[in-house]
């Protein structure tokens, strides 16, 4: 019976090499799920020959799993990157004057954008998929892995008995916009792009629904134990065991061979099913490779080409003015709809009236819009030359589109103000909205019911919340019991809140989660704060004039004081209790002095931690990478733009673990 089984799945991992990896299914849907039934009747038959690695465990399993992190055997590095083909013309010079030879022989390949992945086998089973993690250890997300189709679980041909291999786990863009449409139908937040789909999907902790997901792995990288010393000629083998290697790679033996497939790919890059950010160019001598080696973030032997964003031309249709919580109008362009790095965009930013000024936008423009990594893309230029002769300026509105107040705009700053924020509706509303947010009260509160029950009348300002009772929201349309009675609930339990995240809450302007928090560390009770002077509290690191004035202006205004009073009626936290003041104490003075910007996802701790770490050592948490930041603590998926800018300024980037250590020491 055992050979019965070992034959089946054999021949099943064959048919799943030739349809995810090939894309040449040699047997049809229907027949290959007749295979699969009968592997999995026998299974079930004789549970002492369960594999993990068995065809019929691609679907995963409904437990919730915690990741494990584990060491690599290898550090996970990154690459270098590179703009212009100058830069690729320094490292070729750079790598040669190493090596002391005329040329190099270069493997080209496609820079995927998704996430790392690391993979082992141990005599061609897989035994270990892990993250990148900080690069010296990862999660492990085997479970997860043996979901995504494209990674074999059993190898065949010549592999070698211990074999590590390394690659990036994608979402096709066609697949993932099917997915992100099901998202949102069932109200779920939209991912903004597929190399976020594809990092969700792999942080999830139950497999079954990673095995719902449409995820690819592409192979690029042996770090040891290579049949070839040839690294096109390694990626070649690593597809004859079973990996998914596109087979696009190229051997160039001179730059403008390299040029030219930059310039190939650049071009060709959206007749792709998945999104390419760059190229790869990579010594492909292994001996040449170990002779380069590597410094201590990068090898010396690769480079990436980093293409440039993607842009795309289309039709201004309209401006819409958006009024917010804060009754800052934020313009937004409608669009006619147009395909830009797999979405179809029809809405853009415009941030604010300078901008829009500075665009100088008419009716009817044809515009260029580029994205850079956030949901809504933004308009880089008008094409001036198709505007057409009678077009009229779209000018910045003068009153609030939503009641009808004059707009202001302060002394120095780009953002125009509906000041009438006590009778109008999005203000309200919006104000609402931050008040029960995650990381501010977090009441379980959806947009959508404090629509209804502002319309009812029930709330008017978010001291009304604690009004609610089980009467009034049970005559409500779409409640029942159960939603009425957990809706209480949460508000019951923001009583319990911390003083600093009330602080947050009631929505100063200009006063964010971080502000707060330092605000509140210096005058922990909202009698204090209001007591103290603008001087006062431009005197607390990181307040400026512009936050002291907007606080001062805050607690002098009568609403918000009668509203802070019922709120303290109602029993909100309006001071830093005892157990905080404790919790936060200062522990050390590691970090004193220093300015830290964290970015990314970390493998041992939330980033919120490790905020708290940096402030209860002394240090400052700051939000942008400027000259005066000490170093920035970087993750996983850490936002280019900051690690871009670090480079520039040469801030010392700085993983969990380093950071650890300092703080240890
Ligand atoms: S080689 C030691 N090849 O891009 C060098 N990386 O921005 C290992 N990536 O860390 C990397 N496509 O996660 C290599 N064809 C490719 C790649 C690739 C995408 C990712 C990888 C790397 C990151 C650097």
């Amino acid at each position: 019976m055992l050979q019965k089984i070992l034959d089946l799945r054999k021949q099943l991992h064959e048919h799943n090499y030739n349809y995810y990896v090939l894309h040449a299914p040699t047997i049809s849907d229907f027949d290959f799920d007749k295979l699969l039934a009968q592997l999995q009747q026998l299974e079930q038959a004789h549970p002492e020959y369960a594999d993990p690695n068995s065809p019929t465990q691609r679907v995963g399993n409904d437990m919730d799993e915690q990741f494990v992190h584990e060491a690599h055997s290898y550090p996970m590095l990154s690459l270098a990157n590179s703009y212009s083909t100058g830069e690729v013309e320094e490292f070729d010079a750079r790598a040669r004057k190493i090596l002391d030879v005329e040329h190099i022989t270069y493997t080209c390949e496609l820079k995927y954008d998704g996430v790392a992945i690391s993979l082992r086998y141990t005599n061609g089973a897989l035994t270990r998929a892990l993250t990148r993690g900080d690069g010296v250890q990862g999660d492990n997300i085997t479970a997860n892995a043996r979901t995504i189709r494209s990674i074999p679980t059993q190898l065949h041909g010549n592999f070698p008995p211990e074999l590590e291999i390394r690659g990036e786990v994608c979402m096709p863009r066609a697949k993932f916009a099917q997915f992100n449409e099901q998202r949102v139908e069932a109200g779920e937040q939209a991912f903004a792009n597929p190399r976020n789909a594809a990092a969700g999907s792999l942080k999830l902790q139950n497999s079954a629904l990673v095995a719902k997901r449409p995820l690819e792995a592409f192979m690029y990288y042996l770090p040891a134990h290579q049949p070839s010393d040839s690294h096109f000629e390694n990626l070649e083998i690593a597809r004859s065991w079973g990996f998914n290697v596109p087979p696009v790679a190229q051997k160039c033996t001179s730059l403008s061979e390299i040029y030219n497939y930059i310039t190939l790919w650049n071009e060709k890059r959206h007749t792709l099913p998945f999104d390419i950010d760059g190229i790869v160019i990579k010594v492909d001598s292994i001996t040449q490779q170990q002779e380069l080696g590597f410094t201590a973030k990068i090898p010396r032997w690769a480079i990436a080409y980093k293409f440039k964003a993607e842009e795309a031309r289309t039709q201004l249709i309209s401006v819409d003015f958006q009024v917010g919580r804060t009754g800052a109008v934020t313009p937004v362009a409608n669009l006619q709809p147009v395909q830009l790095a797999g979405t179809v965009v029809k809405r853009a930013s415009l941030y604010n009236g300078d901008q829009l000024a500075q665009l100088d936008l008419h009716a009817g423009d044809y515009v260029f819009i580029e994205k850079g990594g956030e949901i809504i893309p933004k308009i880089t230029r008008v094409d001036t030359q198709s505007r057409s002769l009678f077009a009229e300026k779209v000018e910045f509105i003068t009153h609030c589109p939503e009641c009808g107040a004059e707009l202001v705009r302060e002394a120095g700053e780009a953002v125009w103000y509906c000041p009438n924020s006590d009778n109008c509706a999005p203000q309200i509303k919006g104000r609402i909205e931050h008040f029960v947010g995650r990381k501010a009260m977090n009441i379980g509160l959806a947009e959508a019911t404090i629509e209804q029950l502002f319309n009812a009348g029930l709330i008017h300002n978010y001291a009304d919340l604690y009004t609610l009772t089980f009467e009034k929201l049970i005559s409500l349309d779409r409640f029942g019991e159960k939603s009425a009675q957990n809706l209480l609930q949460s508000i019951e339990d923001s009583k319990k809140v911390p003083f600093y995240k009330v602080l947050f809450a009631i929505g100063v302007r200009h006063v964010g989660e971080t502000t707060a928090k330092t605000v509140a560390k210096r005058y922990p009770s909202i009698e204090q704060i209001s007591a103290a002077s603008i001087m006062d509290l431009e005197a607390i690191p990181e307040v400026g004039s512009k936050i002291a004035e907007s606080i001062k202006q805050f607690t002098k205004n009568s609403k918000n004081q009668e509203r802070i009073e019922r709120l303290r009626s109602y029993g909100v936290q309006l001071e830093v209790s005892e157990h905080e003041q404790t919790n936060n104490a200062i522990v050390s003075t590691a970090l004193e002095g220093k300015t830290i910007v964290i970015s990314g996802v970390f493998a041992h701790h939330s980033r919120d931690e490790l905020k708290n770490i940096i402030e209860t050592h002394g240090g400052k948490n700051a939000s942008g990478v400027s000259k005066n930041t000490t170093f920035l603590l970087a993750g996983e998926g850490i936002g280019p733009g900051k690690l871009e800018k670090a480079q520039q300024l040469g801030v010392p980037i700085v993983s969990e673990e380093e950071f650890m250590r300092l703080i240890d020491n």
